[in-house]
């Protein structure tokens, strides 16, 4: 692709991202109005702030119920942003501590099994590496989305290739199955996530290669307001 070239396509892509981010407003906007038209009680602005960052988001009620927990008195969506990172990575650490209980306790355990639970322990602490390196990259400079969502999708397949393994004992896999059931959906979650945080979008042309850069402002600039006002 030559520099003009590339330079449409960043610009097409920037669009896309544009009309994304006002479909959800849109969606959020309009279910606001439903809501308030029926006279139910306001909800908290952290509660308001949860569904509309989770709206978005493949596995809703996961995110809800876990950001509501987790970041009860989240401000902004930054806050959010920063609490699904952290949730995610402390499930798949959770579930690390589970495939090491499970090599001592499965009785009669293969050493297919033992070895197949062995990687998982290996392969779920590179996710957790990932999810947090990510995190700390989005909180530092500008990185493009593909990036970022690149490193995320990774941690998402070390989830699933250790369970992948876990062919040889039911029990291990449905107990493994289990301890990653939330940390998945939340990674899936994430990946939706990054695709709505671009609101102040910038096209960066990288000198090297020319090759366009969608980079974002990672700090989404939604507010919310006490009274009512603001985003949402
Ligand atoms: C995992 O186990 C270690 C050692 O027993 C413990 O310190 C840590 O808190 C556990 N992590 C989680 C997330 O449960
Ligand atoms: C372990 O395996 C042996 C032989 O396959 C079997 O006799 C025994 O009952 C098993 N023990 C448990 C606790 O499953
Ligand atoms: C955030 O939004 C406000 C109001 O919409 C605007 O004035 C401000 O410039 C925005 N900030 C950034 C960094 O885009």
């Amino acid at each position: 692709m030559n520099k003009k070239g590339a330079r449409i396509a960043g610009a097409s892509a920037v669009l896309l991202v544009l009309a994304a981010v006002i479909v959800v407003v849109c969606v959020v906007f309009s279910k606001r109005n439903h809501h308030s038209s029926t006279g139910a009680a306001e909800l908290p602005v952290s509660e308001k702030l949860v569904k509309a960052f989770c709206q978005p988001t493949d596995h809703i009620e996961t995110c809800e119920a876990e950001l509501s927990k987790a970041a009860a008195h989240a401000r902004s969506p930054a806050d959010l942003t920063e609490a699904i990172f952290h949730v995610t990575s402390g499930k798949i650490s959770e579930a690390i501590n589970e495939s090491k209980a499970l090599i001592d306790d499965l009785r009669n355990i293969s050493k297919r099994t033992s070895r197949a639970l062995h990687n998982c322990g290996e392969l779920l602490s590179y996710a957790v590496d990932d999810i947090e390196t990510t995190l700390a990259r989005l909180q530092g400079q500008v990185y493009s989305v593909g990036d970022l969502k690149t490193w995320i999708s990774a941690a998402l397949t070390f989830q699933e290739t250790c369970l992948d393994g876990l062919t040889d004992s039911s029990e291990a896999a449905s107990k493994m199955s289990a301890a990653l059931g939330s940390s998945i959906e939340l990674t899936e979650d994430i990946l939706a996530v990054l695709d709505q945080l671009p609101v102040a979008v910038t096209l960066q042309v990288d000198e090297d290669n020319a090759v366009p850069n969608l980079v974002v402002e990672l700090k989404p600039n939604i507010t919310v307001a006490s009274d009512g006002s603001g985003d949402f």
